[in-house]
């Protein structure tokens, strides 16, 4: 959705008839900046900026807010976005030693994004599937059991396609 389409007295509904403007403007705000995130990836400064004008809040509103919550990103992301279990489970079964390889295989830390787009390496808690430990997710597909360096190359490989 272009921040243009964003109508705040159809999106904020019935509540809108008991708060004022301004609080109005606030309680869109959270699901204006998914709706930008989902159409492109992550919030774009100049998206931002546009909506710091639709909406009459200042930036630093609004990146105060976004900035509160993980789910919010301020620089574009991979298109694949992999994530290493770094729980207490997976961490024991050797997780480290996947995002090492990982890092070094694509030259980038944890928390970045290659050059091209390709990939977002990430850590993250227990996902839940501490059977399968160590694990990985890749765009939300669980991968287990990352113990062999066949399962690693299948990952760096499907990466690369
Ligand atoms: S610790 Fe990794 S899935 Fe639970």
């Amino acid at each position: 959705m272009k921040v243009e389409e964003i109508d705040v007295n159809r999106q904020i509904g019935r509540i809108g008839e008991i708060l004022n403007a301004r609080e109005k403007k606030r309680g869109i705000l959270i699901q204006a900046l998914q709706q930008i995130q989902a159409a492109l990836g992550y919030l774009p400064e100049e998206s931002v900026q546009e909506l710091s004008k639709k909406l009459n809040l200042s930036m630093s509103e609004i990146f105060s807010v976004a900035s509160f919550y993980r789910m919010f990103y301020f620089k574009p992301r991979g298109k694949k976005i992999l994530k290493v279990c770094l729980g207490t489970a997976c961490y024991v079964r050797g997780s480290k030693n996947v995002l090492n390889a990982l890092e070094q295989e694509f030259n980038i830390k944890s928390g970045e994004t290659t050059e091209d787009l390709a990939l977002t390496l990430e850590t993250v808690g227990c996902v839940g599937c501490c059977g399968l430990a160590p694990v990985t997710t890749m765009n939300e597909n669980v991968m287990g059991e990352i113990t062999g360096s066949g399962k690693l190359k299948a990952i760096i490989q499907s990466i690369r396609e």
